[in-house]
């Protein structure tokens, strides 16, 4: 939530202008409530906020343009404290000279105590906002010590809460200085120009160099480089490590939305990351996860925490890892493990999942299942985000980066590494499932080429989302790992199309919800594959009939040759067919590309969907 951008460099590597608001367009799927950037000019420094998409900030550049500069900020804003409004928007300004400006992600929980401080100090405020109390603190502290990197650990030392901090000050020019805890920032190293993002996207058209900073830890750019310390002002270094994709991997590739790129990406999402985790016997190899063998071993529960479509991506990995393993496994949404007094200790193995790595929810979790003194796994998209650094051990999704505020790839990638996790955990553990390990991992490489033929054959799905358009309830319905896909696909609707969307388990249907269905009502049906086991292909038919006998209008997603579905289905829309653990990487591809069209249908805003951010960076 809020994609920050900092620069500081020569006019070689364009005017910081230019290169903050190429910034802010790849991290608008942060935040889009607001966007405002700063500048030093000479002796003073300026800024243009505006309320609103990135496309105001531009109109008020071109009525109001700003001088040529080498040092500069902006800010793309998800509102907390204070309406979506140009006041509130950041940069803001400190000082009675406002002199220092300031962009913030995050929430400072004291604000409140803080700003009574201040306004018994005679400041006078310009915003409702948490952030420009800071920004008075910081140039407050800037007069005493004369020094923003020293003036701003001053000031985080008496900050509660989340936050990544920017600041610049007109008299210390080729200087930003960034801060952060508990909330995301980057640093790009360039030549003669540096960088600071809340992720790599904010930099990646001018290098793939990046630094990874640790918590509580503070760095100053300028042109010729990046020094850290933590808040102690003891002296320390980022990690360095290589952008693993570039600047054309965050565009549209001639897509008219990035959501319509990424569910095209969906077959390189799955088969990079099954890429380099097999032996050439086909054994499953996961050096990377940093935990040996015996402690894993000693696993007798697992917890899988994360959120939204990522904790469907959970939902579905429990069903294969409890067939595989025998271990218990629970999903615990992350924002409600903390409450609920979970049962962990160290024989407990905690995996989170997360797309951004930065999901506030999530990483609490973590450290909380930390603090209990389980065994934390982190499965992410995102190299050098936090919720990998705060875990024992990670296990890389390969999905590229996701710009799209709904998620559609990295929900097949969690899935699939995951499903790696629990075949690993099979392999060590012995037992019956030991040896099908090799066997489902085969059948996993075979998955990418399933999707691609999917995807050449959602013409009907696309024309059946535009007749749909006016459409005001959709209900989903799936049973086993079709159920996580029904709760998958209402998701993306209703975010995408704001319409009321359920997904429900088929089997629950006759305690309750068979209640909503009347004449015309549209249901999607997720149905297994005949070759499941325990009649699950049975009962799923046999629900799709009792639906239709009360009027429902039926569009059934069903297996390649599964005939027994025609006589009651409206609509078949037909996916490979494959074992029915694997059949969530296909049969949730219908839905995401139904809930792409209907929301297009609508003109409506597929990758920026309103009151949504990419990466949820607050609780
Ligand atoms: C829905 C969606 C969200 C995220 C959730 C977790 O399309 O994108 O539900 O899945 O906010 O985000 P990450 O995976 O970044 O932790």
């Amino acid at each position: 939530m809020c994609g920050i951008v900092g620069y500081v460099g020569t006019t070689n590597d364009g005017t910081a202008l230019d290169v903050v608001m190429e910034g802010l367009a790849r991290l608008e799927y942060r935040g889009y409530d607001s966007a405002g950037v700063a500048l030093l000019d000479g002796d003073h420094v300026e800024t243009r906020k505006k309320s609103g998409k990135l496309a105001n900030l531009t109109a008020e550049l071109e009525a109001r343009p700003l001088p040529a500069s080498t040092t500069g900020i902006g800010h793309t804003r998800w509102a907390t404290h204070g309406g979506p409004t140009d006041q509130n928007a950041h940069p803001h300004r400190g000082g009675k000279d406002g002199k220092l400006a300031l962009i913030h992600n995050g929430i400072i929980e004291n604000f409140h105590a803080l700003k009574q401080g201040l306004l018994a100090d005679g400041v006078e405020f310009a915003s409702e906002t948490d952030t420009e109390v800071v920004a008075h603190l910081v140039a407050a502290a800037y007069e005493q010590h004369r020094d923003l990197t020293t003036a701003m650990r001053a000031v985080v030392a008496d900050l509660e809460g989340a936050f990544t901090l920017l600041a610049i000050h007109a008299d210390q020019p080729d200087v930003v200085v960034g801060a952060r805890r508990n909330s995301p920032l980057v640093v790009g190293l360039g030549e003669n120009a540096n960088y600071l993002g809340s992720d790599v996207a904010a930099f990646i058209g001018h290098t793939r160099h990046a630094l990874e900073l640790a918590q509580d830890q503070i760095v100053t750019i300028t042109p010729e480089g990046a020094t850290v310390v933590n808040f102690d002002g003891t002296p320390a270094e980022g990690k360095a490590y290589e952008v693993t994709w570039d600047a054309a991997a965050a565009e549209k590739g001639g897509y008219a939305t990035f959501m319509e790129k990424e569910i095209n990406d969906q077959p390189h999402a799955v088969r990079d990351t099954l890429l380099g985790r097999t032996d050439p016997e086909g054994r499953l190899i996961l050096d990377e996860l940093r935990i040996s063998e015996e402690q894993l071993r000693n696993v007798d529960r697992i917890t899988i925490v994360a959120c939204g479509t990522a904790a469907y991506a959970g939902m579905t990995a429990k069903y294969a890892i409890e067939h595989w393993t025998r271990i218990p496994v629970e999903v615990s949404l992350a924002h409600e493990f903390r409450y609920c007094d979970p049962i962990v200790n160290e024989r407990t193995l905690v995996v989170s999942i997360s797309q951004s790595g930065e999901t506030m929810d999530t990483l609490m979790a973590v450290k909380h299942a930390r603090e209990l003194g389980a065994l934390t796994i982190s499965i992410c998209n995102t190299h050098g985000s936090t919720i990998p650094r705060e875990s024992d051990a990670v296990l890389y999704t390969h999905a590229g980066p996701e710009i799209a505020v709904a998620s559609t790839k990295a929900f097949l990638a969690q899935i699939t590494a995951s499903y790696v996790l629990g075949l690993y955990l099979a392999q060590l553990r012995g037992g019956s499932f030991a040896d099908d390990a090799q066997s489902v991992m085969k059948e996993l490489a075979g998955v990418p080429a399933k999707i691609e033929t999917l995807l050449a054959q959602m013409g009907r799905v696309k024309e059946i989302a535009k007749f749909m358009a006016d459409t005001r309830s959709v209900l989903f319905l799936g049973r086993h790992v079709g159920y996580p896909v029904a709760m998958e696909g209402a998701l993306k609707l209703k975010e995408l199309a704001y319409i009321h969307a359920e997904g429900f388990a088929a089997g629950e249907l006759k305690h309750g919800p068979i209640a909503l269905i009347e004449p015309g009502q549209p249901v999607f049906v997720v149905v297994p594959s005949p070759t499941s086991e325990h009649g699950l292909h049975g009962k799923v038919v046999s629900n799709i009939q009792e639906i239709r006998a009360r009027g429902a209008r039926t569009l059934v997603i069903a297996e390649e040759g599964d005939e027994a579905v025609e006589p009651f289905a409206d609509e078949v829309i037909r996916v490979p067919a494959t074992s029915p653990l694997l059949a969530p990487l296909l049969t949730v591809v219908p839905l995401q590309v139904f809930a792409l069209w209907l929301s297009t249908a609508k003109g409506l805003d597929v990758d920026q969907p309103r009151n949504l951010a990419k990466s949820v960076t607050v609780e």
